[in-house]
């Protein structure tokens, strides 16, 4: 392999050794290998088109490329820092294999909108897995919601039991946040589908390469149509950041509501032995380590956001090399998602559900006052009024260690008239969650007409995923 780098124009001697060391990418970026083949085939069969070529150099490069492709594959090119990066390795390959004319690869061509390109193709395919497995996550979602419409547990607003609600209700909770990722990464997907291959340096290429033939053959809806901003350009990289950013305050909510849930204190739920760990030390203990993780990776995840913004900021056109800084970022959050979505699909898919204990947490904790007060509404009680009422009710009750179940019929009747012989009827759990039919809310009804629609969004959705 050639100690001197190929981009040694007017350079002469070796770089500092320490300097070497940052300058080299190779560790990171040599798994776009895929995507660097991909882009080189397509500049190939351009440079032929535009007679740069001859057709039999062409077979000669192209024969290299594959055999390079098989070695990548397999695992057995060497990869040394002194080649920087896999575009240097690919090019230096190619001229080993396919002797002088493999340097007529590079016509025309920078790494500028090499990686660029690269980069492109990484993200449009990693926003289209996301795509693909949240997708699959909203459907468990949706399956579990379909079979815990008759389980009945608190809804809570500051942590405190608040009013009766359907656990179906939460699984479509989060499932409705599924369909806002999936839009943010089909968002990110069409944002990175222009092509800046063949924009040169920064300024375009001076031969007749055909970047309309190099989108299609790439499988770019567009072209970069600005040299200067293509090859400088990585909102794309942000809008596939942000999305992933966005994703993991979802996966940490839910995370955290069943990391509480599967406490002893709460108990609602038991996590599948497979996806809990125990301890070394408490042999009673079963921890939710696989939520642990999926909400602890959120850090990482928003870091990720903020060091491309950062790298971004002030950055003069066209190209700087602080650009070679968005591929970590890139990779990591990409597989943070794409780790992460799986077992949190199947924490949800085998999350056991303890019914009883759901239940048990709606009794004793007056959260039927809402109910109550909404009762005297009904009857003509200005609400704020009402609210009065059921909140005296609550702290008498309180006081005395009852519940509403323990009122008689005079009791009600002397906190207001309007509490007649309907109130313990009204006040039931499944009364209460009943009440709430309209779109949006709890009730049964509505959560049915909700568990359709997604499902008829979710299938459109993979109709679409599937073309
Ligand atoms: N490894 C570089 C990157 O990731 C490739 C482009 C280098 N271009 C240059 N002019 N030094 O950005």
């Amino acid at each position: 392999m050639s100690a001197t780098p190929l981009w040694k124009g007017r350079l002469g001697g070796a770089l500092d050794a320490d300097f070497a060391a940052i300058n080299a990418s190779i560790d990171v970026d040599r798994r776009l290998w895929p995507q660097d083949v991909q882009t080189n085939r397509a500049y190939l069969k351009a440079l032929v088109r535009a007679g740069l070529v001859t057709a039999e150099e062409g077979r000669a490069i192209e024969r290299a490329l594959d055999a390079v492709a098989r070695d990548l594959a397999a695992g057995a090119v060497a990869f040394t820092p002194e080649l920087e990066d896999i575009h240097m390795h690919i090019e230096s390959e190619l001229a080993a294999r396919a002797g002088e004319c493999a340097g007529k690869i590079h016509t025309g061509r920078s790494r500028n909108d090499q990686v660029a390109t690269d980069v492109r193709l990484f993200v449009k395919e990693q926003a289209g897995r996301a795509v693909k497995e949240l997708i699959a996550l909203a459907r468990t979602l949706l399956g579990r919601a379909d079979e815990t419409r008759d389980v009945l547990m608190p809804a809570y607003t500051h942590l405190q039991r608040a009013q009766p609600v359907l656990l179906a209700h939460w699984f479509l909770a989060y499932a409705e946040m599924c369909l806002r990722d999936i839009a943010r990464f089909a968002f990110a997907r069409g944002q990175a589908d222009a092509l800046p291959l063949g924009l040169g340096a920064c300024t375009g290429a001076p031969f007749a390469i055909d970047r309309e033939l190099l989108a299609r053959e790439l499988g770019f809806a567009g072209l970069c149509r600005n040299s200067l901003d293509g090859v400088a350009d990585r909102d794309f990289v942000v809008d596939y950041l942000s999305a992933a950013a966005c994703l993991f305050v979802h996966i940490s909510r839910l995370a955290e509501d069943l990391i509480l849930w599967s406490s002893a204190e709460f108990a609602f739920v038991e996590l599948a032995e497979p996806l809990s760990t125990g301890s070394s030390m408490m042999p009673q203990k079963r921890n939710p380590d696989s939520l642990e993780l999926a909400r602890g990776k959120a850090g990482r995840v928003f870091g990720n956001l903020l060091a491309m913004l950062t790298v971004l900021k002030g950055l003069p056109l066209a190209y700087n090399r602080d650009l070679q800084e968005d591929k970590a970022p890139l990779f990591d959050s990409a597989d943070a998602v794409l780790g992460v979505l799986p077992v949190v699909r199947k924490v949800i898919a085998t999350l056991a559900i303890l019914k009883e204990r759901c239940a048990e947490a709606l009794q004793g904790g007056w959260i039927e006052a809402t109910a109550v007060a909404d009762y005297l509404t009904r009857k003509g009680v200005p609400f704020r009024d009402a609210y009065k009422i059921a909140g005296t009710i609550v702290r008498d009750l309180a006081a005395a260690g009852r519940t509403f179940a323990d009122l008689s019929a005079k009791e009600w009747r002397a906190y207001a008239p309007e509490l007649d012989a309907g109130i313990a009827r009204a006040i039931t759990m499944d009364a209460i969650v009943a009440a709430r039919d309209g779109i949006g809310g709890t009730a049964p009804s509505a959560v049915a007409r909700e568990i359709e629609r997604l499902g008829a969004a979710l299938a459109a959705l993979e109709a679409e995923e599937d073309k």
